[in-house]
């Protein structure tokens, strides 16, 4: 393709329409596609999802999976930057419980850049990657009450460390590891353009630091529209509140015609059931099976599908990665739906890291993207004219 190729041609019916399917840049981590879902470096997420997750994070920095002595290494060097300093953790204890666990998180990774920053891209990102596992493991337990933080043990590798520092009342721990990994592979990244990843990138074209960045997209991903559809959904499926498939069809139709939501169901990109989504579901087959919840989601993806698919204004109307990741959490003992936008972002820091080292280091042969500075056209302004 020359650089002087017409990718898309931009009308003024595009514009006010949030960015939607302009092309802005390449993208080296992974690709959405509308009928396949996400690929990570050509992967298919499916074929990823047992993946171990420190070999997920070496393939979106590296571009290809890890030899089994690389593997070995990544997870010894992630587990040598996971040094959390003290002072964030005294910060915490003092923030408002009443503040959302991702206002929490927004703020601890400042803290972390205050305490830790390097200034340099790939450095901060990796530290950034091996020491969000203590910062949030401990918002999940200081703003839960669970007790004091439990001692770090990076040699345990990065999820296991994560559940063991979680230290969930009651829960199975093994259970929770199983789903904990899976899950980190599976939100790890979503394409260039999704609202958080884009945010992340844009603040760090102006050469803000990893952290600040990070704590930037961190706020788009905070959003009901964006990371925080997944706390809705557990909400959604409990007011379900039947497993009777017939039963379902019918509120989803009384939803729908009183104006309601079907949360979990849709994507900007995505024209078939997410692949993510249908991981989780097989998982939640191994888990779960018996769990009330589960099966009322189980029972949604094929009801709400039927229903939404009569609607041809739809172009949508398949269960998308929040369909069923909050009945999983919820059946493996993390009850509490207001922390499910944390976890989703403990594992996209890991895409939004290697996607700004990618801008910053490598692209336009190492020069980086420039400062992001797209064209707004004023009222009565000639768009023939751009500022
Ligand atoms: C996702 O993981 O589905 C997203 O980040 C949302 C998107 O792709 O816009």
């Amino acid at each position: 393709m020359s650089d002087d190729t017409v990718l898309f041609e931009i009308t003024e019916k595009h514009l006010n329409t949030g960015l939607r399917r302009f092309p802005v840049g390449r993208v080296r981590t992974s690709r959405v596609d509308p009928a396949q879902g996400v690929s990570y470096v050509g992967y298919p997420i499916a074929d990823l999802a047992t993946l171990d997750p420190e070999a997920a994070i070496f393939l979106l920095y590296n571009k290809r999976l890890p030899t089994d002595e690389e593997l070995q290494s990544c997870k010894a060097e992630l587990a040598s930057r996971a040094t959390v300093d003290p002072r964030v953790i005294d910060v915490l204890r003092t923030l408002p419980k009443d503040g959302h666990p991702m206002e929490w998180l927004i703020n601890g990774l400042t803290l972390l850049g205050m305490t830790g920053k390097t200034g340099d891209f790939y450095e901060d990102g990796l530290n950034l990657i091996a020491r969000s596992a203590e910062l949030i493991a401990n918002i999940y337990r200081i703003r839960s009450g669970w007790g004091e933080p439990i001692a770090s043990d990076p040699s345990k590798g990065l999820v296991e460390n994560f559940v063991h520092m979680l230290g969930v009342p009651g829960a199975d721990q093994a259970k929770l590891t199983k789903l904990l990994r899976t899950f980190y592979v599976l939100h790890m990244d979503h394409g260039g353009g999704n609202l958080s990843t884009f945010t992340g990138k844009a603040v760090a074209s102006g050469h803000a630091d990893q952290f600040a960045s990070l704590a930037a997209a961190m706020a788009g991903l905070y959003g009901p529209l964006h990371g925080r559809a997944n706390q809705e959904c557990l909400n959604f499926v409990k007011t379900v509140g039947t497993t009777d498939p017939d039963e379902i069809e019918k509120f989803v139709r009384e939803t729908l015609s009183g104006g309601g939501k079907i949360f979990g169901f849709g994507h900007a990109v995505l024209r078939a059931e997410d692949p993510r989504a249908t991981v989780q579901y097989a998982l939640g087959k191994d888990i779960c099976p018996d769990d009330p919840l589960f099966k009322t989601a189980l029972a949604m993806r094929e009801r709400a599908v039927k229903v939404l698919k009569e609607n041809p204004k739809i172009s949508n109307p398949y269960p998308n990665v929040d369909a069923v990741s909050g009945t999983l959490l919820n059946a493996s003992g993390l009850t509490n739906s207001d922390y499910y936008t944390l976890l989703f972002g403990f594992a996209r820091i890991a895409g939004i890291t290697a996607q700004v080292v990618d801008e910053r280091v490598h692209m336009r042969n190492g020069r980086g993207v420039p400062i992001y500075r797209c064209s707004y056209i004023a009222e009565n302004q000639d768009p023939k004219r751009l500022g």
